[in-house]
């Protein structure tokens, strides 16, 4: 099965390298660490608007939720991506969430609208060319981190599969090919 390393190493080969994308963050970085409250609060104001999502947090566990998102956020504008930040969007940002059974499916639109909630904010306080330039940049770099999550999520369901029928993963994945071929979830 495929590492983060060799996740990334597919993502830079399909969307285009990472580096000069980092480099703009660097040098916005200390205007848009500040946003880290207003991207709190659209996130979760969101996720605690819709029943399905809103169900999955316990009792009282929306500041502290608040909190480890903005740190995520304000790293993420940081542009300063070592092996470690790698690694912690792979398996704690990723897989903590496969630990609490929240599915792509919510995962993805939630990139989504921090990517939106982003551009709101950028066009507001910079001219358009400037806009465009910082948006790509964090569109670029969250589109990354949501491929890990994506792929973190199969990764582990596979694992686990494998693990409880001792079904090897190339078995699983060629009778995956096998069902997908059938049509799965298809009408009639
Ligand atoms: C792509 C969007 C998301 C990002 C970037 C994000 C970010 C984070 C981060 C940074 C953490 C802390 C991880 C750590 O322990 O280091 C976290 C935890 C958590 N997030 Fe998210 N999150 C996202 C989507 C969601 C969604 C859609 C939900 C719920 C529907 C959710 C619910 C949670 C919960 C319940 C935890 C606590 C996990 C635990 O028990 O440790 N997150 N998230």
């Amino acid at each position: 099965m495929k590492t983060y390393k060799d996740i990334l190493r597919d993502f830079e080969a399909i969307a285009g390298p990472i580096a000069p994308h980092a480099e703009v963050l660097k040098r916005y970085a200390d205007t848009l660490a500040k946003w880290d409250d207003f991207m709190a609060k659209a996130f979760y104001d969101t996720l605690f608007s819709y029943r399905p999502t809103a169900s999955v947090f316990r009792e009282g566990e929306r500041a502290e939720r608040e909190e480890t998102l903005k740190a995520w956020y304000r790293k993420v504008v940081s542009g300063e991506y070592d092996e470690d930040f790698w690694d912690w969007q792979y398996h704690r940002v990723g897989l903590s969430h496969v630990a609490r059974a929240i599915p792509n499916e919510f995962m993805l639109p939630a990139m989504s609208m921090v990517q939106r909630a982003f551009l709101e904010r950028v066009k507001e306080e910079f001219p358009p060319e400037e806009a465009a330039i910082i948006y790509a940049a964090f569109k670029h770099i969250t589109d990354a981190v949501a491929t890990l999550i994506a792929a973190g999520y199969m990764y582990t369901y596979l694992s686990a599969v494998s693990e409880s029928t001792g079904m090897s993963p190339t078995l699983i994945e060629r009778h995956a090919v096998l069902i997908a071929r059938r049509g799965y979830g298809k009408k009639g």
